[in-house]
C-alpha cells in the first residue's frame, strides 16, 4: 500500500489535520507528520502529548474502512512496538530479549536496567469510517519534559539505533514502515496472542484505575491478560476475573 506523507513543521495536533483530510479525500492513504506540535493530544481527556521539537516522531495515519476494528488502539501499538523492534540495538540491550513492552491498553515502554519508561503512545479516533490512528514516540531523551522524567524513556535510552533520527527522510521511511505494519495488524484478527507476549506486568499484582484516572475506582489484583476485544482481565482477591475496557495501571511494589 502506498501511504501519501504530508509532513509539516508545526501544527497544532496531527490528528486535527488528519480529521480535515479524511473529510476533503475520503479515498486516498495518508501520513500526516509534524515536526512540534503546539497542542498534542494524549489518550485521556484532559491530558496533553508534550514533545520537543525534532526530537519524536509525531504521525496521525488515516486507515480507510478500519473505524470500527475491535481493538484497534491495542493492535497499532502492537505494530509499533513490531517495527521498533526490528531495528538494529547497541550493546547495552543485546542480551535482553526485548528492550520494548506494552502497557494496556497503548502505552509502548522502554526497558532499559530494570527500568520501565513510557517510550510512546497511541491516540485512535475516528471520522467517519476511517480510522485515525495517532503515533508518537520519543526518539531521544530531550523529546518529552524534565518532569516527565522519571517515567519517560526514548528509543534511544533504549538502545534502539535509529542513525540520523531527527533527519526528514529517516523518520518518514519508518513512519511508512509503521503504517504498513499497521495496517497488516488492523487486517488480520490474530494479534492477541503476540499482544499478550509483549504485555508489560501480565501475572503480577497490579493496581488499577477503572475509567478515568481522576475520577474512577482503584483495585487491586493480579493481571491475567486481554480478551478478544481487548479488555483487561483482572483477577481479584476472591478469584473472580473482571474484564475492563478502560482505565489505567501501575504496578504494585
Ligand atoms: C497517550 O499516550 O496519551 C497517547 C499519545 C498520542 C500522541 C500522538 S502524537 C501524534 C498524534 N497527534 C496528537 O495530537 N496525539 C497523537
Amino acid at each position: 500500500m502506498d501511504f501519501e506523507i504530508h509532513h509539516y513543521e508545526v501544527l497544532d495536533s496531527t490528528m486535527n489535520t488528519a480529521r480535515s483530510l479524511a473529510k476533503e479525500d475520503n479515498r486516498g492513504s495518508h501520513i500526516i507528520m509534524a515536526d512540534f506540535q503546539t497542542s498534542g493530544k494524549g489518550r485521556l481527556e484532559g491530558r496533553k502529548w508534550m514533545a520537543r521539537a525534532g526530537h519524536s516522531l509525531l504521525m496521525t495515519l488515516l486507515v480507510r474502512e478500519k473505524a470500527n476494528v475491535r481493538a484497534s488502539p491495542l493492535r497499532v501499538g502492537l505494530a509499533v512496538l513490531e517495527v521498533l523492534a526490528r531495528l538494529p540495538r547497541d550493546r547495552s540491550t543485546r542480551e535482553q530479549s526485548s528492550p520494548l513492552a506494552l502497557k494496556w491498553p497503548n502505552d509502548l515502554l522502554g526497558i532499559s536496567r530494570g527500568r520501565a519508561g513510557k517510550l510512546g503512545g497511541i491516540l485512535c479516533e475516528s471520522a467517519g469510517n476511517t480510522l485515525l490512528a495517532g503515533i508518537g514516540i520519543n526518539l531521544t531523551r530531550h523529546a518529552y519534559p524534565e518532569e516527565l522524567a522519571e517515567i519517560s524513556t526514548s528509543i534511544e535510552e533504549s538502545g534502539i539505533l535509529v542513525p540520523e533520527a531527527g533527519s526528514r527522510s529517516v523518520l518518514e521511511a519508518l513512519a511508512r514502515d509503521i503504517a504498513v505494519q499497521v495496517v497488516s495488524r488492523l487486517e488480520n484478527d490474530d494479534w492477541q496472542e503476540s499482544y499478550t507476549k509483549a504485555l508489560w506486568a501480565k501475572g503480577g499484582q497490579i493496581r488499577f484505575t477503572i475509567g478515568h484516572p481522576s475520577r474512577g475506582d482503584i483495585m487491586a489484583g493480579t493481571m491475567e491478560g486481554i480478551d478478544a476485544e481487548g479488555c483487561l482481565q483482572v483477577r481479584d482477591e476472591l478469584g473472580t476475573v473482571h474484564a475492563y475496557s478502560s482505565g489505567e495501571i501501575s504496578r504494585l511494589g
